[in-house]
């Protein structure tokens, strides 16, 4: 096969790469060609416009670190993260809704005690957080891990070096109680700008787009024989819960903080002082069959 053109490059391509011999390497292989010629065809770009795509590739790896992942960035700033994680997420029912992992969040961050201040350090509001892990048929889930992390009143991570943070901060892990309870005090989040620096943070420049995610508190939930859920819980009001720059936002995951006065909380729990109060029910689905979402779970299971 020789003398290919614009009409009859990706028939030619299509064959070639259909002699993958796993059927899940040929369809992804076929579907890639397709998508990517189909995009060519429509953009037609030039020599040079070509060049700079694959500068800007080029880029976003160089970019990248055991502490930056712009290849993800990219992925989620495109919505294809949010995208994937739809797909694997089409749970039925009441389970609670899923959304980015985001990089911030660090494996086998301190167990704490249910009421501990995990502020370590930061500076913000004093926010109380409660909730509880139920499966779909509304049972309590006792000794579920619970891991949460969060940024500090500016909107930094612990991990993006603070001042004035002597290491692990805003972030820790929690095991239910036998009512499936949790409950923590930190600090209020702030909304904060992904970071921005890099390629991606050109690519957001030249779409004319901004790079804040509102704010919210990352939450990890799982237990033997049910599905880990990956979520946030977002504050209402936040200005950008409808510009989210990742598309992370979900309504059912909206919350109003609400104000708490000392004494006893409508959960049981006892504070010292007037604070903001979030709380939230987490539901999580039963583990699914497939190999698919078992080899996903797999890997990001907290326990
Ligand atoms: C986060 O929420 O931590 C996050 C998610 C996606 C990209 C950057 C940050
Ligand atoms: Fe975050």
């Amino acid at each position: 096969m020789r003398n290919f053109n614009e009409t009859t490059i990706t028939a030619a391509v299509l064959e070639r790469v259909g002699q993958a011999a796993a059927p899940r390497a040929r369809q992804i292989s076929q579907a890639l060609v397709r998508h990517l010629h189909a995009f060519v065809q429509e953009i037609e770009p030039t020599h040079a416009e070509w060049t700079s795509a694959i500068e800007f590739l080029t880029q976003t790896g160089q970019m990248c670190s055991d502490t930056r992942q712009e290849f993800i960035l990219l992925s989620d700033t495109l919505g294809v993260s949010m995208l994937v994680d739809a797909i694997n997420h089409r749970h039925p029912g009441n389970a609670t809704e899923t959304t980015v992992l985001g990089p911030f969040y660090v494996n086998a961050a301190p167990e704490h005690a249910l009421g501990d201040d995990i502020a370590g350090g930061m500076t913000g509001e004093p926010l109380l957080v409660e909730g509880t892990v139920h499966d779909t048929a509304g049972r309590s889930i006792s000794g579920a891990i619970v891991d949460t992390w969060h940024t500090d009143g500016d909107g930094f991570y612990d991990v993006q070096g603070p001042a004035g943070l002597a290491g692990l901060a805003g972030r820790a892990r929690f095991r239910t109680d036998t009512e499936g309870r949790f409950w923590f005090r930190s600090i209020v989040p702030a909304f904060y700008p992904i970071p921005d620096d890099g390629p991606v943070g050109d690519m957001l420049k030249i779409q004319n787009r901004h790079p804040y995610r509102p704010a919210h508190v990352h939450f990890m939930a799982g237990h033997p024989g049910y599905e880990t859920l990956i979520t946030h819980v977002f504050l209402a009001g936040d200005q950008y819960l409808d510009s989210d720059v990742v598309f992370g936002v979900k309504d059912s995951l909206v919350r109003p903080l609400e104000r708490q006065e000392p004494g006893l909380t409508t959960r049981g729990h006892r504070v010292d002082k007037s604070m903001m109060a979030l709380r939230y029910d987490f539901v999580l689905a039963d583990e699914r069959q497939p190999a698919r979402s078992s080899a996903c779970a797999a890997s990001r299971s907290p326990t």
